[in-house]
């Protein structure tokens, strides 16, 4: 028999699906999409989320290393599959064999590529990151041709792939910096077409703010994360947004965080609650007791911050949050009990 859960998450799949059919809606049918379903799909269980986003019709699974990757493949995914962090060299063969592609920067993952390309006698198509002014992962605009002709003197490599990621898209109402990465981008796009003439690669870099905001930047795949999940990416797209008169996409949070409660106290003004002593009663309070602490990961930060909803109403967090435990005022929630549901996080 499964033990009882102390504290559980719980991911509507209709909120998941309809997210992923307003991206359709917005990006239209030419552009593909790219479910980003790295890091367990931001925390909402990647082999769920990934069959979701596909029976959505999402044509891509982006993720960040190979063994999300190969999970997605043993789990019988046929979609193709990004890789978008990176493939040590001793993992490229595995990655050719299960028929995923590397997001590629350096010299020697092409060569590796190719080699693994040898082996397996296949094709190998190759994804290369541009640099364009978030220098994390790329390749140098005057290094480009050079890579653009390793590939055209590998048998086995074809370039499938240009691809950037925008540094400062969600972080401001001022797009100017995201504007010279586009044009970057742009002549990164000219140099592959000076080498490799009318055969154009798949070109992508949206992320989920980069779609909402701009339609240039759809391109041929657009990678969409945190919206998918029915965030907006920041208050700053979500303004940016309205001030260019954009639709505002309607977007559905599918993940919420629960707990139950596990004593409830009566606690006279004046007194004290949990660790150090930090949080001190104003009133006759009754406290609940939650079984849910920074080990569980709800953060230590969160301390007399955060709120939780008990019976539909919100109720303070008092004091420290505990490893395994927190307390909650709720006061103002009479009918609070043991064992009654406790939202973390959600409605
Ligand atoms: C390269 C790359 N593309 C796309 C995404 C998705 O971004 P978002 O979650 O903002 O949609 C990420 C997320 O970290 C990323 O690293």
């Amino acid at each position: 028999m499964m033990a009882p859960m102390l504290n559980w998450v719980e991911v509507r799949a209709d909120a998941l699906t309809h997210n992923l059919g307003a991206f359709r809606a917005r990006l239209g049918e030419r552009v593909r999409l790219g479910a980003v379903v790295k890091s367990n799909a931001y925390g909402h269980g990647m082999l769920e989320v990934a069959r979701i986003a596909a029976q959505a019709g999402a044509d891509w699974l982006c993720v960040n290393n190979l063994d999300e990757a190969s999970a997605l493949r043993t789990a019988g995914f046929r979609e193709p599959i990004l890789v978008m962090g990176y493939v040590p060299l001793d993992g490229l063969e595995e990655s050719v064999a299960r028929d995923v592609r590397v997001v590629t920067y350096n010299l020697g993952t092409l060569d590796g590529l190719e080699r693994a390309g040898a082996r397996f006698a296949k094709p190998v198509p190759v994804h290369l990151k541009v640099e364009t002014g978030t220098h994390r992962q790329g390749i140098a605009e005057r290094d480009l041709a050079t890579f653009l002709e390793r590939i055209e003197v590998s048998p086995h490599l074809t370039l499938e792939g240009l691809t950037t990621h925008f540094a400062n898209i969600e972080d401001s109402t001022d797009h100017s910096f995201a504007e010279a990465q586009i044009a970057a981008f742009g002549r990164a796009q000219d140099t592959v077409a000076s080498v490799l003439g009318s055969r154009a690669p798949l070109r992508h870099a949206a992320c989920s703010a980069a779609a909402l905001l701009f339609n240039r930047t759809h391109l041929d795949l657009a990678r969409i994360g945190i919206s998918l999940y029915g965030m907006w990416p920041s208050r700053e797209t979500l303004v940016s947004c309205r001030e260019r008169g954009r639709e505002l996409l309607e977007l559905r949070p599918a993940l919420s965080w629960k707990t139950r409660i596990a004593q409830v106290k009566e606690v006279s003004e004046g007194s004290y609650v949990g660790y150090g002593c930090t949080y001190r009663t104003t009133r006759d309070s009754r406290i609940a007791v939650l079984p849910v602490g920074y080990f569980e990961g709800y953060d230590r930060r969160l301390s007399s911050v955060a709120h939780v909803l008990v019976h539909g109403r919100r109720a303070p967090v008092r004091g420290r949050v505990c490893m395994n435990m927190c307390m909650v005022d709720v006061t103002d929630v009479p009918a609070a009990a043991v064992e009654d549901v406790v939202v973390l996080l959600g409605r």
